[in-house]
């Protein structure tokens, strides 16, 4: 069959399509770029926030419109999991719905789905093994390894326990071959991926052996990881980035608040100043480490003081980047059950404070890097302008500089000139190296 898919939400998303077409083209079945032309048509979906959700449903609603008549219509992933057949209901002529744990029956679900047979496959199952990608027969330049699948953490507003199941750990060696795999198919740059990623646990190994063991993967320049809790920050794992020449000076992780309090309400488990003494860990053992984060605004019962802890906070952690989100209901979480008390006009002007600080803050931490030399993974030509060449620091910041997109898969020196919203401006400083 010709099949077409379409990815939302986080970058486990992403990776679990790649592995989901990787099972289908093993399968005998070819990807297209065209809805219209598919004879089935998949949508791996998002079910974060409320407004992830209502655009996929819209979205799927105008692809059944968009495909043939007789093509297939399936959804796989968050929302998926968390309607089931409820999906059915809501957009018609629904051929499959598979969720996150069952990814390894697709192909039969398409074969009945062929033979006219409605399949809902969301069983969430505790003992299930690891699903992992058939070995990859091709690779980009940077590549998503997922490690660990699901979150035990039931923070106060997150869908995700109730829609990805008890957190599970993939076994090392697995992980190991698979990064060698695409080491080999010429992925310099590795993401490993966990809902929770530095809780990874593999028997006696822990996240930061696991980080040793894919250090010494031959091909692999880079390593990064995502997402991690506060709560699991060890100092095993700050040495592990400080020590491991591959993997990169970049950490993301989520504060959502700055306020104690509301940091409670959210079953975040940790307090504002333990979040800081975390920073100043970090900062003291990996010098230059960039940090990203996560905001929440207006979760239930956030007062204009804690609001204002929160700013006071990014002021003084001065993130490199976050993502920033207005609080939304998802039914079924604890936080459901509190009253979501803060006028949306309030969550709105919040949510443009942490936005309009953030952008400063930014902008101030990327304005120092003028002058300086930093090393750049070429990822290919820069598509504003083809003379120029594109590319990442190892803290995750575009660069762009005149040079051959050819490049593509060195390292090389730029000597940064100027500095716009989100992209560092530079030159090359001399030839790059394999
Ligand atoms: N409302 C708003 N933001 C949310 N996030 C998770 N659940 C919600 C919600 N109900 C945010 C958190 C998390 C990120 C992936 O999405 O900040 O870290
Ligand atoms: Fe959701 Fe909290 Fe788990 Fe992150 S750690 S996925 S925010 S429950």
């Amino acid at each position: 069959m010709r099949i077409y898919m379409e990815t939302y939400g986080c970058q486990m998303n992403e990776y679990d399509s790649g592995m989901m077409k990787a099972m289908l083209r093993a399968s005998g079945h070819t990807l297209v770029g065209d809805a219209a032309r598919a004879d089935a048509v998949i949508v791996n979906t998002c079910s974060v926030r409320e407004r992830a959700e209502t655009r996929v449903l819209g979205r799927l609603r105008h692809l059944r419109g968009l495909a043939g008549r007789d093509a297939i219509l399936g959804v796989v992933g968050c929302v998926a999991q968390r309607m089931g057949d409820a999906l059915a209901r809501e957009v018609k002529g629904i051929s499959f719905v598979v969720g996150t744990d069952q990814y390894a029956l697709l192909p039969d679900v398409l074969e009945s789905a062929r033979n006219g047979l409605v399949r809902f496959e969301t069983t969430v199952d505790p003992t299930e093994s690891y699903v992992a990608r058939p070995d990859a027969t091709e690779a980009g330049l940077c590549e998503f390894v997922s490690v660990a699948r699901g979150c035990d953490n039931y923070c106060s507003y997150c869908i995700v326990p109730y829609v990805r199941g008890r957190e599970r750990s993939r076994p090392a060696r697995a992980v190991v071959r698979e990064v060698r795999r695409l080491a080999e198919l010429g992925t310099r740059d590795v993401t490993l991926l966990g809902q929770n990623v530095n809780s990874y646990r593999d028997g006696s190994a822990d996240f930061a052996d696991l980080l040793k063991v894919v250090n010494d993967v031959d091909g692999i320049e880079r390593i990064r990881f995502a997402t991690s809790h506060p709560k699991d920050l060890s100092e095993g794992l700050v040495a592990a980035m400080a020590d491991l020449p591959k993997v990169c000076e970049h950490l993301h992780l989520p504060v959502q608040s700055g306020s104690t309090r509301t940091l409670e309400r959210m079953n975040r488990s940790y307090a504002r100043e333990q979040y800081l003494s975390l920073v100043d860990m970090v900062r003291e053992r990996v010098p230059g480490a960039a940090l990203t984060t996560d905001i929440i605004v207006g979760f239930p019962g956030e007062s204009e003081a804690d609001f204002e802890e929160t700013l006071s906070l990014m002021e003084n952690v001065r993130f490199d980047s976050a993502f920033m989100f207005r609080y939304s209901v998802r039914e079924g979480t604890k936080a459901a059950k509190l009253p979501d008390d803060v006028p949306e006009d309030v969550k709105i002007r919040r949510l443009t404070s942490v936005i309009e600080l953030q952008k400063a803050i930014t902008s101030e931490l990327n304005g120092k890097l003028a002058g300086s030399t930093v090393e750049v993974l070429v990822e290919g030509p820069s598509e504003r302008d083809p003379s120029s060449l594109f590319g990442r620091t190892r803290t995750g910041k575009a660069v762009v500089a005149p040079g051959p997109g050819a490049l593509a898969g060195r390292l090389v020196p730029v000597r940064i000139e100027r500095v716009t919203a989100w992209t560092l401006h530079g030159a090359m400083a001399e030839n790059g190296r394999r």
